[in-house]
């Protein structure tokens, strides 16, 4: 991709549709015009009872922290724009009950910043291991906490959006009832079902439980990280994640941005679905390994032909 003009940066690697750049995108985002940018979709550093490698911020202090960060989301996201937020609520030290950090986030960015909670989403991943140990199997008094929430928030009250490209294939019983014909009646509720649920409408509308097990065992990502003996990041997208927003949310040529990038996902899925994109992470390793993606970069990033800047 051309970096844009008003980028004045030098991009860690760039790819057919995106560049990635090393740096803290507090700072990055700042050089991005106003309204430039279709959909943020991200997933920040959780705040997390136990720190991750690359440090999490504490719960108590986790709105103060990502306000200044939301605030250049808003400015930068075009009037019809979405920021998608994925994250993981956490444990109170030393007791099995639950953080509010996640929610008053949520809170504070309608109520403070003036977004709009277009849709609260979950990302329900089956493959999650059951944690913290202590309350879930060793005591038995918690379950398994298997959901993340996916905030998606909007600078107005009507986001460019469209649930017909994420249609869901139809059930098996819904596939017999559209080659058999459905009896119009009301449904014990009350809701009339009209003749317009036997027709076909190419798939069924997805419901806000994305069900996603994050089981990748052998991308080329993993796969050139073990070659290299490069432990890989520890927290990545599955990529059904940003595809899933990316569709609902985007149009081809649309730019998208995930200013913690982490292994960039995002970008490797904007590059499949013909978005622009910027990714923009804090920690050199992870962008390095993030090359992997990308079966035309290979080599170090002095390597990599130079950026074409202004
Ligand atoms: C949850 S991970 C994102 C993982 C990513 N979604 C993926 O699929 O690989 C959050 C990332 O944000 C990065 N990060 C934290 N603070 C940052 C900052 N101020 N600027 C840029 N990146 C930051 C961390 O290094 C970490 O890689």
């Amino acid at each position: 991709m051309d970096i844009p003009a008003w980028f004045e940066t030098q991009p860690y690697y760039q790819t057919r549709h995106g560049a990635a750049f090393l740096g803290d995108s507090l700072a990055l985002m700042q050089r991005i015009p106003d309204n430039a940018v279709n959909l943020v979709m991200t997933s920040p550093p959780f705040a997390l009872k136990r720190k991750k490698e690359y440090g999490n911020v504490h719960a108590k202090e986790y709105v103060e922290w990502f306000l200044p960060f939301a605030e250049q989301m808003k400015r930068i996201v075009t009037d019809d724009g979405s920021i998608v937020i994925d994250i993981g609520g956490t444990w109170i030290k030393g007791q099995p009950t639950r953080s509010l950090y996640h929610f008053r986030l949520v809170i504070a960015l309608v109520e403070e910043l003036g977004l709009h909670l277009a849709q609260e989403f979950y990302w329900y991943n089956p493959a999650k291991l059951p944690s913290p140990a202590e309350w879930v199997t060793v005591r038995r008094i918690r379950v398994k906490d298997a959901v993340n929430t996916v905030w998606w928030l909007s600078k107005s009250p009507f986001p460019k959006a469209t649930n017909r490209n994420v249609l869901k294939p139809y059930s098996e019983s819904m596939k017999a009832l559209l080659k058999n014909g459905y009896r119009a009646q009301k449904r014990p509720s009350g809701h009339d079902i009209s003749d317009n649920f036997s027709q076909d409408h190419g798939g069924a509308i997805p419901p806000n439980l994305i069900e996603l097990a994050n089981t990748d065992s052998n991308s080329g990502y993993l796969q050139e990280c073990r070659a290299q003996n490069i432990k890989p990041h520890p927290a990545r997208f599955p990529h059904g994640l940003p595809e899933f927003f990316i569709k609902f949310l985007t149009d081809p040529g649309d730019l998208v941005i995930d200013p913690f990038a982490g292994s960039v996902v995002t970008g490797d899925v904007c590059d499949t679905l013909d978005r622009r994109w910027l990714a923009f992470e804090i920690q050199e390793d992870y962008l390095q390994a993030s090359k992997f993606r990308f079966p035309e970069l290979s080599g170090s990033p002095q390597q990599l032909p130079l950026p074409n800047t202004r």
